[in-house]
């Protein structure tokens, strides 16, 4: 007969043995598939689930290559959903902030929706005031992609395809589109997006995650300490349009060379920042090379200790600071979205470039192939000492 103290010294030494194995906690990784509803029209939607042998775990549909959650741990291993979203399809299926979601054919805004390619003017859906906003009205954020599990050995791996027709939403060519999200073993998100066309059109691809490193529902991300590696952004008109002007960010509010919290200058009396009622803009992306993955942006957030990278080829990169959330959308588990309860850092061409040849070229060409890659890279770091 063993007594209290032999048995809890058992116990005690058991877990203790388990925990130095490495055993404890080590995820299996992978890519499993589960069904997420019915679109109303009668499609079947499937969630994607993809895990690292970390435990960091990314869910992803394919109605509207949405990420759905995207679980990472703090700097003591505590686990949270670190992007706003919903709990069933039938929330994505309206998503008016397009929470999470693959922005297509045209990510941001158009003026006055027109544009002209090879001299014919093209009209485009007017859904944001007199401009055309993330591809129209029914954009990539509400189509139904074709899901593939192509995972390797060394990681999971969803491959998301779509086809769009000539002259959906008022857009020349028809259009295939792929993209490829990859959980690596470091904790990145990586995605490619890959595009070819019949007849000469622009494009502009994004993915429209709001993250809140602190986890979603967390009060807003005004404490978030932001680095934008940019030295210039476009400033815009009162529509969100930009004015064709590269800027030096020197001396303004949009200076984010060295790390500063994002509500430090939010509310400075900043005309730039009146217009976008808050952050809402795009920066110029320094890259050594035209193609380079570069580090465009850092994100920490100094309670949970929390970190997220953005790596990107585009030459721009939209930080918006959630600023059009107004506590009318409730996510996952009742959350109520609060007017900055997420920030996106959203990866792509300059807003409107089909109306500005001064801008890199949106230009995609028969025979041609866009690619381009974003990887979100999540890390923790330990108390900042101030
Ligand atoms: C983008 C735009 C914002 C807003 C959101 C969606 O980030 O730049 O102005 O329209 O999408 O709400």
């Amino acid at each position: 007969m063993k007594t209290h103290a032999e048995i809890i010294l058992l116990v005690f030494s058991l877990a203790l043995a388990l925990a130095w194995s490495g055993d404890l906690g080590a995820a299996t990784a992978g890519l499993k598939k589960q069904p997420f509803g019915k679109t109303p029209d009668g499609n079947d939607i499937s969630l994607y689930t993809l895990t690292n042998k970390n435990g960091m775990e990314v869910a992803i549909t394919n109605f509207g290559g949405i990420v759905v959650s995207i679980k990472v741990p703090d700097r003591s291993g505590n686990f949270a959903d670190v992007v706003l979203g919903y709990d069933s399809l039938e929330g994505y299926l309206t998503n008016p902030s397009y929470f999470g979601a693959i922005i297509g054919r045209y990510a941001n805004r158009i003026a006055r929706g027109k544009f002209t390619l090879d001299g014919k003017t093209y009209t485009l859906a007017q859904n944001n005031g007199e401009n055309s906003l993330h591809g129209g009205t029914i954009g990539f954020n509400k189509k139904v992609w074709t899901g593939r599990d192509i995972s390797t050995p060394k990681a999971p791996s969803l491959e998301l395809n779509y086809v769009s027709n000539d002259g959906e939403e008022g857009y020349p060519g028809n259009l295939s589109v792929r993209v490829v999200y990859t959980l690596t073993a470091q904790n990145e998100l990586k995605i490619e997006y890959s595009a070819t066309t019949d007849k000469n059109t622009v494009l502009n691809l994004t993915n429209h995650s709001y993250f809140n490193l602190a986890g979603k529902g967390s009060a807003n991300i005004l404490g978030h300490i932001l680095t934008i590696h940019s030295d210039k952004f476009t400033p815009v008109d009162s529509g969100l349009i930009p004015t064709g002007e590269s800027r030096s960010v020197q001396g303004t509010p949009f200076d984010f060379r060295k790390s500063t919290a994002i509500g430090d200058r939010i509310t400075q009396d900043d005309g730039q920042l009146k217009l976008g009622r808050g952050y809402d803009h795009n920066w110029i992306v320094t890259h050594a090379k035209v193609g380079d993955v570069s580090l465009a942006a850092r994100v920490s957030e100094p309670r949970t200790g929390r970190v997220l990278e953005v790596w990107t080829d585009q030459p721009g990169i939209q930080f918006y600071s959630g600023n059009f959330l107004d506590g009318t959308i409730h996510g996952n588990g009742g959350v109520v979205y609060g007017q900055r309860s997420g920030f996106c850092l959203e990866t792509q061409h300059y807003p409107d470039s089909p109306n500005h040849p001064e801008f890199p070229s949106t230009l995609l060409k028969p025979g041609g192939r866009f690619h381009s890659t974003t990887i979100f890279k999540f890390r923790s770091e330990p108390l900042q000492q101030h």
